[in-house]
């Protein structure tokens, strides 16, 4: 029997896979699930056997946000006190990679459930928002945050005043979305991407998401330094040695994620 309830967690070669399942929810992000994806995640992070993490939902919806019935009579002093929210931060210092795999609904916290993944992919059918402004709240998982630096200030202003939802195609425009695919083929793209990915060395690949990572919280010539330096350090692995001879040998390379 799985160890969880509202997800499920399943390996695909070297790929872990986290799927939401509250589907009368609507993948509703109650505490559980909250809890839940993290320590998959988590696990799945520490498993030196996954080099990439897909997080998913259902095709209709890969999360309809935070579950406000679970939320609605809470008191600020409770919000406060557990500080509501926070255990999702635990997934920012996740080092493996993980693409979010969104068709249908990713609103409000699922639409920052997937901000907080590395990127993501889209079905044609995907719908992004921060509704948040419609129930008397504001995002509380970085929305305000993640959206503004994804889209701009423009764009996630008149989504988080307005409430309103952007499909796949906006949101790929505004450049919150990487890719955009048919809804059937959603789950194999996405797949297909972090098997890409898992096939790298891992090091390596993390080393990547970290640099492209920093530059959301460092200055230009600072993150540009950071960049460098992670770069020299690529040549004391044995995958730099591997990946380079490969190349000139004109064979794919076989690295030992060291
Ligand atoms: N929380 C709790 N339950 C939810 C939910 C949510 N966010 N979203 C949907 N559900 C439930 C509905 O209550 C309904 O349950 P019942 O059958 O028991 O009534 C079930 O899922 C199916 O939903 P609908 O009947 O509403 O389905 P629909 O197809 O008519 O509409 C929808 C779909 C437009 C996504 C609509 O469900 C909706 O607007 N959901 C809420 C979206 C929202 O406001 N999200 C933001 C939440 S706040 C937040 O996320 C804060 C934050 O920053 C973290």
């Amino acid at each position: 029997m799985s160890e969880y309830e509202t997800i499920l967690a399943e390996r695909k070669g070297r790929v872990g896979v986290v799927t939401l399942n509250r589907p009368k929810a609507l993948n509703a992000l109650n505490s559980q699930l909250m809890r839940e994806v993290v320590a998959a995640v988590e696990a799945f992070d520490a498993d030196a056997e996954i080099g990439a993490i897909v997080v998913t939902g259902s095709e209709k919806a890969f999360a309809a946000g935070a579950d406000i019935k679970e939320m609605q009579s809470k008191t600020f002093a409770e919000v406060y006190s557990e500080d509501f929210f926070s255990e999702w931060d635990r997934l920012s210092a996740v080092r493996s990679p993980i693409v979010a795999a969104v068709s249908g609904y990713a609103l409000g916290g699922g639409c920052e459930l997937a901000m907080m993944c590395d990127f993501i992919i889209a079905s044609d059918t995907a719908k992004f928002g921060q509704p948040e402004i419609k129930l008397g709240v504001i995002p509380g998982i970085g929305g305000s945050q993640r959206l503004t630096r994804a889209v701009g200030k423009a764009k996630a202003m008149d989504l988080c005043l307005t409430g309103r939802n952007m499909d796949a195609e906006e949101a790929e425009r505004a450049g919150l979305v990487a890719r955009i695919v048919p809804a059937a083929d959603l789950l194999d793209v996405a797949l297909d991407a972090a098997t890409t990915i898992a096939s790298m060395s891992l090091p390596i690949a993390r080393m990547a998401k970290e640099a492209v990572n920093r530059s959301f919280e460092t200055t230009l010539a600072e993150g540009v330094k950071f960049e460098r330096r992670v770069f020299h350090s690529t040549f004391a692995t044995a995958d730099q040695k591997e990946g380079m001879a490969a190349f000139v040998e004109k064979r794919t390379p076989k690295f030992v994620n060291g």
